[in-house]
C-alpha cells in the first residue's frame, strides 16, 4: 500500500491507474479504524480495481468544546488494517493540505434541509464541515464509488444529495452498520466509554429494536414511542438528543403511506455522544 500526504502525490497515482480505466473507490475516514471501517475497505475492494482511503480528521466538521483536539489517533495501527484489507492508497493530508487558508476561509458546500435537522439541530456547523470536506476530497480523489456506513445515516444522505446537486458522476454506496455482539454500533468515541458505561451502551440499539417492532407491528402513535424510548434511555443513564422515526428517503417527517421509514437517535452516555439508526418497513 502507498501513503501519500500531498495532492500531487495522490493525483499521480490517480493518473496513472486511470490509463488503465481502473475503476477507483474511495472510503473518506477520520482513522482510528474499527470493523466498520474496514467493511467499508472490504465493499470498496469488491467492486473497484483500485480503493483510495483518506484519514483525515476534520476540524471543519467539530464545534467548539467537541472532541476534535483529543479525538483517537492511531496511524500506525491504521496503516496495518489498510494493508491487511489490502487498500492501494492511504491518502493522510493535513490541515494545511485540505484547508490552505484555514477552515474559516474556505468555500464551504451546504446541503440545505438535511444539514439542518436532527445531527444539524445538535451540531450546529457539523453538516457544513462534512459535506465541505467530503466535496473536496471527491476532487481530489475524483473517484467513480465512495463507500459511506449506514451509522451516520443522515451523512450518507447528505452526500448522495451533494452528488446528486453538483452532478458529480460518483456511486455512493451504502454499507451496513458493523455492530459488537451485544448490538452496540462500532465507533471510534465508543473508546471514550467507562467499562460501567460500555456495559449499558447497547440499551440505545435494544430501544431503536423496540421502536421498529411497535412501529412494524401496527403503532401509529410515532410521537409517543419516540417519548417512551427517550424516557427508557434516561432510565438506562443516558442524556438522549433525539428518538425519532423519520422517512428513510429524506429524513422528513413521516406521513400516510410512508412505507420505508428510519428510527435514528442521538445520546450522550457519560462523556460519549453515540448515534445509532435501524430501517423500519411498513408493509
Ligand atoms: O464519517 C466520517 O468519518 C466523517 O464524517 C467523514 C465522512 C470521513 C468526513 O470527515
Amino acid at each position: 500500500m502507498d501513503v501519500c500526504t500531498q495532492v500531487d502525490e495522490l493525483r499521480q497515482h490517480i493518473r496513472a491507474w486511470r490509463k488503465h480505466e481502473s475503476r477507483i473507490a474511495l472510503v473518506p475516514t477520520m482513522g482510528n479504524l474499527h470493523a466498520g471501517h474496514l467493511q467499508l475497505v472490504r465493499h470498496a475492494r469488491a467492486i473497484a480495481d483500485r480503493v483510495v482511503v483518506s484519514i483525515f480528521v476534520n476540524p471543519m466538521q467539530f464545534g467548539a468544546g467537541e472532541d476534535c483536539e483529543s479525538y483517537p489517533l492511531t496511524m500506525d495501527l491504521d496503516k496495518a488494517a489498510l494493508m491487511d484489507a489490502d487498500a492501494d492508497l492511504l491518502f493522510a493530508p493535513n490541515v494545511h493540505t485540505m484547508y490552505p487558508d484555514g477552515t474559516r476561509h474556505t468555500t464551504v458546500v451546504a446541503v440545505p434541509g438535511l444539514n439542518s435537522l436532527l445531527e444539524g439541530e445538535h451540531r450546529p456547523s457539523h453538516m457544513n464541515g462534512v459535506s465541505t470536506v467530503v466535496a473536496k476530497l471527491f476532487g481530489m480523489v475524483q473517484p467513480d464509488i465512495a463507500a459511506f456506513g449506514e451509522k451516520d445515516y443522515q451523512q450518507l444522505l447528505l452526500i448522495r444529495r451533494l452528488v446528486q446537486d453538483l452532478c458529480l458522476p460518483i456511486e455512493i454506496d451504502a454499507v451496513e452498520t458493523v455492530r459488537e455482539a451485544d448490538g452496540l454500533a462500532m465507533s471510534s468515541r465508543n473508546h471514550y466509554l467507562q467499562p460501567q458505561e460500555r456495559a449499558i451502551a447497547p440499551e440505545l440499539y435494544r430501544q431503536l429494536c423496540r421502536v421498529r417492532a411497535q412501529v412494524e407491528g401496527g403503532e401509529a402513535g410515532f410521537a409517543a414511542l419516540e417519548a417512551a424510548a427517550s424516557a427508557a434511555l434516561v432510565a438506562a443513564g443516558f442524556r438522549p438528543d433525539y428518538v425519532s422515526i423519520r422517512r428513510a428517503a429524506d429524513l422528513g417527517e413521516p406521513g400516510v403511506g410512508d412505507s420505508s421509514l428510519r428510527v435514528l437517535a442521538a445520546a450522550w452516555l457519560g462523556g460519549a455522544r453515540l448515534i445509532d439508526n435501524i430501517g423500519i418497513s411498513i408493509s
